[in-house]
């Protein structure tokens, strides 16, 4: 398994251009199931959970190209509409083909997938959506299997704004003829842009002056093509990171208004910001860095997707931070790795205390989970001395070739497998 060895204490300075948001990418790329129509997909990121979904499509009969970030995907004979545990364990995501299977064929058998590192995750919210559309759900040997004779449009009130739930729920309703309505959704930015696909592809989505999602579904959707958002996240880990390391780096191409919240913090941090339309510029500072508190939330509120990044600038901060995450259960997997670089860092439940101390020190450490992994990385370049990260997978799950981007402002990344021994 793959390693990082990052050296510590370098100045970084340079651009970094934001990638296609993987969020996005995920379910547009199963929107593609709603049609046997050629389905062309462009600023692709090249990452583990994209190949694994491409995977699946395959493995659904798609026939799936992917070249210099652009993804191709055609009808290669009929459609199945089960999918092997196999994939689904690699990838919680790969629950989301159940709401255009479920439309296509009126019958899908996907199995259940389980917890995560970052908690249980149930996908009852999904299930109780498909069921207001008509369907039955039943759960057998590890799977869900959904079948309906007929599915009607619903208006549907979600007990909580899932990211997932909306976008399977609205691909589902997109290929059900009719007016759907969907109540307390969530209006994270790659929703608008599986939105946009969808409309693309002839169904009638919109938000209506409520903010519900009232998705006008079609008997048929069409092929269409499709160029996708920014990602947020990896844009707003590299803003961290300048800040976490006193750097000076402009990240381009990305959509600064997608991370407001986050700018809002690192200037109340004291970090001195330059915003332009499409870059935020990080610049160099050498006053304190000033504890917050932050409380994730859905969008707008402080994404949890950068909550552990956030965590390890917190770390270096002149006095006491304080991280509440409302959104999963378990998020503060890096913590404890943290604290052995020298943080102080004391969790409880669902809050995280952070003390800010001078310097950290270079360790060995473990990437437990995607965005907790790349903490580590910005832990390790701030750090004094060698940081060994293991499990680096997590990290290539959602960041394109994270040490490329990280060398080419300065940084000394070096990835190694242990196992092939290289060195
Ligand atoms: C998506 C993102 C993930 C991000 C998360 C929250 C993708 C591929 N992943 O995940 O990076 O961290 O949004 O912003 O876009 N829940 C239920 N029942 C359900 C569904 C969700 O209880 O049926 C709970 C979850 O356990 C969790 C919370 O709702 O505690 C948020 O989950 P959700 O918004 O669904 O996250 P994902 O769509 O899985």
């Amino acid at each position: 398994m793959d390693r990082f060895l990052v050296e510590g204490g370098r100045k970084l300075k340079g651009t970094v251009k934001a990638g296609g948001s993987k969020n996005a990418c995920l379910p547009i790329l199963v929107a593609s199931l709603l049609t046997d129509e050629p389905f062309v997909l462009h600023r692709v990121p090249n990452l583990r959970d994209v190949r694994t979904t491409l995977k699946i499509l395959t493995a659904l009969g798609k026939k799936v190209t992917f070249q210099d970030g652009t993804v191709t995907i055609t009808a290669d004979g009929a459609l199945k509409n089960t999918l092997p545990y196999e994939l689904v364990k690699q990838m919680r995501a790969s629950f989301w083909v159940a709401g255009p299977l479920l439309a296509r064929f009126r019958e899908a058998v996907i199995p259940l997938p389980g917890g995560c590192a970052l908690g249980a995750r149930p996908v009852d919210i999904h299930l109780k959506g498909f069921e207001r559309f008509g369907a039955a759900c039943q759960t057998e040997s590890g799977n869900v299997i959904l079948s309906a004779d007929k599915l009607e449009p619903a208006k549907i009130t979600l007990r909580f704004p899932s990211v997932g739930a909306t976008q399977n729920l609205m691909m589902c309703a997109a290929l059900i003829p009719g007016e759907t309505v969907l109540e307390n959704v969530a209006k994270e930015p790659e929703i608008d842009d599986v939105t946009a696909v969808l409309n693309k592809m002839g169904a009638e989505i919109f938000t209506d002056d409520k903010g519900r999602l009232v998705i006008r579904g079609q008997h048929t959707l069409h092929g269409t093509e499709h160029t996708v958002v920014a990602d947020r996240i990896e844009s707003g880990s590299y803003m961290i990171l300048s800040a976490a390391v006193r750097g000076d780096v402009r990240v381009e191409d990305c959509v600064p208004e997608h991370n407001s919240i986050l700018l809002e913090c690192l200037q109340e941090a004291g970090v001195p910001l330059e915003v332009g339309p499409d870059y935020v510029h990080v610049k160099p500072y050498d006053t304190p860095l000033k504890p917050t508190r932050i409380k994730t939330a859905p969008y707008p509120g402080f994404a949890t997707d950068l909550q552990p990044q956030w965590m390890a600038l917190m770390a270096l901060a002149d006095g006491a931070a304080e991280i509440d995450e409302t959104i999963f259960e378990n998020r503060f997997m890096a913590a404890p790795e943290l604290v052995r670089m020298g943080a102080d860092i004391v969790t409880e439940k669902t809050l995280a205390r952070i003390n800010g101390v001078k310097e950290l020190s270079g360790a060995h450490v473990m990437a437990s989970d995607l965005r907790g992994g790349f903490a580590l990385l910005i832990a390790g370049l701030c750090a004094k001395g060698t940081t060994e990260i293991e499990r680096v997978y997590h990290i290539d799950r959602g960041y394109e070739d994270p040490e490329g981007k990280l060398n080419a402002l300065g940084a000394k990344v070096t990835r190694y497998n242990p196992d092939k021994d290289e060195f």
